[in-house]
């Protein structure tokens, strides 16, 4: 099987000395569905940043192969389409419809083509008939439903999704789901969701403190009380 994403020994310390990362290394294969779940503060959302190379540790990531490195990042943000935690990152434009078209156009497609996307995605999260209203004066989780369209009207290989159902009702989180499980590309997703990993991820990595202490099959992972409790994720018996 084709590795899509290879993370070897990465690292990441911020400017002020935080250290986010600690000797991460991890496979993940085409088609795959991968849950990376942990604590507050683990480290999930700083991984996810290095997929697209909004963070960088040259070298240490390669996307289909691809070194995450200034000169591929073009390339790369083709490949990865990354939707952040807070949906304020994401969305700068005057309306729905620019935010959602702004990759496709982007990319060079053409109006016609611009204009599919950006219906098939709003169609994909519920949002039709928004294309008009303001981003920004949208209900948090219409702005969520918003950032994921603007990933999937590109298309990419690799979804790479930081909590993508926090903030959302349960009948746009399933809705979401639904959605998610009939697309076929690469996912990779952050969350504090256990129902979402235990029916979409096959697979789950637990990161605490910047590493790896887990990875394995969704089930053995979320059926092992003794390492959910050690790492903060089990949910209280009494
Ligand atoms: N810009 C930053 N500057 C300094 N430290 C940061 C910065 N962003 C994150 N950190 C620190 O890096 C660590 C990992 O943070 P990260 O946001 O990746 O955690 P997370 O697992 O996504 O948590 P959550 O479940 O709250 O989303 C935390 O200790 C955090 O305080
Ligand atoms: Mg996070």
């Amino acid at each position: 099987m084709e590795k899509t994403v290879e993370i070897v020994d990465l690292s990441f310390t911020y400017p002020d000395g935080h250290r986010g990362l600690e000797y991460v290394t991890l496979a993940i294969y085409s088609g795959e569905n991968v849950a990376v779940i942990g604590p507050n503060g683990a480290g999930k959302s700083t991984l996810l940043l290095h997929l697209n190379g909004i963070l960088r540790n040259n070298g240490a990531v390669r996307i289909c192969g691809l070194p995450v490195q200034e000169k591929n990042l073009r390339e790369i943000r083709q490949k990865v389409g990354l939707v952040f935690q807070d949906p304020e990152d994401q969305l700068f434009s005057l309306n729905v419809f620019d935010d959602v078209a702004f990759g496709p156009i982007n990319m060079g497609y053409t109006e016609a083509e611009v204009r599919q996307r950006v219906g098939r995605a709003l169609e994909w999260v519920s949002m039709t008939g928004y294309n008009e209203r303001s981003s920004h004066h949208l209900s948090l989780g219409e702005k969520k439903r918003i950032a994921i369209a603007t990933v999937l009207s590109l298309d990419p290989d690799i979804l790479a999704l930081d909590e993508p159902t926090s903030n959302l009702d349960p009948r746009s989180k399933w809705a979401l789901i639904e959605l998610l499980k009939q697309l076929s590309m690469t996912k990779i997703i952050a969350t504090h969701d256990l129902e979402l990993v235990r029916v979409l991820c096959q697979r789950t990595v637990v990161l605490d403190g910047g590493r790896v202490v887990a990875d394995g099959k969704t089930t053995e992972i979320l059926r092992d009380i003794g390492l959910l409790r050690a790492h903060g994720l089990a949910p209280r018996s009494d």
